[in-house]
């Protein structure tokens, strides 16, 4: 019987691409190219299963092609934002994510950003490597405390959590959160957290503000100029998420008239075409979409997906099916 066919749009870890060789007829993206709509097209084509990730964008005019031999998305990541799901559900396309995996490695970014943000530690590394420090003195690029400070989360899942625990547990900082439905009374009583009724409660309490809500149209510029304007001067806000939660053009403002301290960025609108008024501000660290980029994270999402495609090729349940 011939294997079915499997499609991956960009390089994975060599572990996992050595397993889906082993059980598919597999076409791997050797060179690591972005691919476009028509390759994309052409995947859906002429493939069993076609494995995206969160930089390739799958809309409606992707999913529509006509001829379609793909019935399966195993997509490589935990965020499908970037796939029209009203699209695919209408196709009957099943698609898959990689939930859990990353909550560690994520979190671990986003406290790093964090760190980044409020001991200047991007800014400082500019400046030595420019050889423009000109030495120790008392008041040379001061910053703000974490330990004590407060930790507001917006958004309340896995990697919210994780956050909260290295905060809390490692640095003694407090922890606010807002989060639609109630979160779990053991989780708060561990991390000793107090719900807000609002995202605007957050933003006006917190010293640091960290987004943890999935991208897409709900979620779009959720923290516009209205929303920034609520935070403290002395705060810093903290992007893991997806970068069109945040209004850049609104962020810059903020960042130049220092409406708030600082901002740390591991994700971008229209990344990663970044804003260049982002590149001209020294109190904002950006990172290049780092969250789940450890070897053992990326090598169990790939895990994952072939877990998820296993699965349906043998008739089971499959685990991470959001659709
Ligand atoms: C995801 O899986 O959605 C992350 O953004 C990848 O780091």
């Amino acid at each position: 019987m011939n294997k079915p066919k499997v499609f991956l749009t960009r390089k994975w870890p060599a572990s996992v691409e050595a397993k889906l060789q082993a059980c598919y007829d597999v076409t791997l993206n050797i060179g690591d190219r972005p691919l476009t709509a028509d390759e994309f097209k052409h995947a859906l084509q002429n493939y069993d299963a076609v494995c995206p990730t969160v930089c390739d964008s799958f809309p409606a005019e992707v999913l529509n092609v006509a001829n379609k031999r793909c019935k399966i998305l195993g997509n490589f990541g935990v965020g499908y934002n970037h796939i029209d799901i009203d699209a695919a559900k209408a196709q009957n396309l099943i698609i898959t994510n990689t939930p859990g995996v990353l909550t560690e490695s994520t979190a671990d970014i986003a406290m790093t950003l964090l760190l980044m943000s409020a001991r200047r530690g991007a800014e400082g590394d500019r400046l030595v490597r420019a050889q423009q420090w000109q030495g120790w003195c008392p008041t040379h690029m001061m910053s703000s405390d974490i330990t004590g400070a407060t930790l507001g989360l917006i958004g309340f899942g896995r990697i919210a959590q994780a956050m909260a625990r290295k905060a809390h547990h490692g640095f003694g900082m407090k922890i606010i959160y807002f989060k639609p439905s109630p979160a779990e009374q053991s989780t708060i009583d561990n991390l000793n957290a107090t719900a807000c009724n609002s995202i605007e409660e957050v933003l006006q309490s917190a010293d640091f503000v960290s987004l943890h809500c999935p991208g897409g149209e709900a979620t779009q510029h959720l923290i516009n100029q209205q929303m920034l304007d609520l935070m403290k001067p002395t705060a810093h806000l903290i992007n893991t998420a997806r970068g069109d939660v945040i209004d850049t053009e609104a962020l810059i403002n903020t960042l130049k008239s220092k409406g708030i301290m600082g901002a740390g960025l591991d994700v971008y609108e229209g990344e990663p075409n970044i804003n260049k008024g982002l590149l001209k501000l020294d109190n904002v660290s950006l990172l290049p979409h780092l969250g789940s980029a450890t070897i053992a994270t990326r090598t169990a999402m790939g895990e994952k997906v072939l877990n998820n495609l296993a699965a349906y090729f043998k008739g089971l349940a499959i685990p991470d099916r959001v659709v």
